[in-house]
């Protein structure tokens, strides 16, 4: 069946699902491996994924986010995907910007697209960072993609990767639901904005404001709490 529900900030996918379910049908009876993918399915869709992301949906929301950010500062895109659109405008600010994501094909595309950031492979829930490595950080069309317990790793660890003072902008819907990813078949959760907010002021962030993209993307902009 196909799914009922988009991507957030994607378009209508319906000319590559084809393609996507050949794969998967592949994969079923492949290699194993694809079972400790810790990206949720997009590291077997990453080349329909660059082909099909909006590449303005978000645009705007991080360039006015970066507007207040000061220069030269240490910034972590997480979920990063293939850098295009949100990490290239990041490289617009004079930022030190890293990206990461769990899925090896994304960060393939992405050190193609954005050679001159760092690219890190590794999962949102156990970040591959020490402590306050970061200035600031974006988590764009990451957090649903997560189990909830997962959801709550995933902003406890941005928590600590981030300065006293240090910026989040993430994204994750104001509803509470379920749906399938239409790319990845996978099922992703939202939570909802209270428990967002929750899990913000639980791991040690005051909300700063949110607002709502071209693509009705939801956003949350966090202040990390300075550390005691
Ligand atoms: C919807 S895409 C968003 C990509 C990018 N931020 C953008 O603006 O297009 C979701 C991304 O999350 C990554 N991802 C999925 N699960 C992850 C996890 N547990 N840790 C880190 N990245 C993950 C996927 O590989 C994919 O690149």
């Amino acid at each position: 069946m196909p799914p009922k529900k988009r991507v957030p900030g994607t378009p209508d996918f319906s000319y590559i699902l084809a393609d996507v379910y050949a794969r998967r049908k592949r994969k079923s009876t492949g290699s194993p491996f694809h079972l400790m993918d810790a990206s949720h399915g997009y590291d077997g869709v990453a080349g329909q994924y660059s082909r099909a992301r909006s590449p303005s949906i978000g645009v705007a929301t991080v360039r006015r986010w970066m507007e207040e950010l000061p220069r030269g500062i240490r910034l972590l895109d997480l979920a990063c995907g293939t850098g295009i659109p949100l990490t290239r405008v990041l490289g617009e600010g004079n930022y030190r910007v890293v990206g990461a994501d769990a899925s090896p094909q994304m960060l393939a595309q992405f050190r193609s697209n954005i050679p001159t950031a760092p690219a890190v492979c590794g999962a949102a829930q156990r970040l591959a960072f020490q402590d306050a490595s970061f200035d600031g950080a974006l988590a764009w069309g990451l957090l649903f993609l997560l189990a909830p317990d997962d959801q709550r790793r995933a902003i406890m660890e941005l928590a600590r990767v981030l300065t006293g003072g240090g910026a989040l902008l993430m994204t994750a819907p104001a509803e509470r639901g379920e749906w399938k990813d239409v790319l990845t078949d996978r099922t992703s959760v939202s939570l909802g904005a209270d428990a967002y907010r929750d899990m913000g002021n639980a791991a040690g962030f005051d909300l700063i404001g949110e607002s709502i993209d071209e693509g009705d993307n939801h956003y949350y902009a966090f202040r990390r709490r300075m550390r005691g």
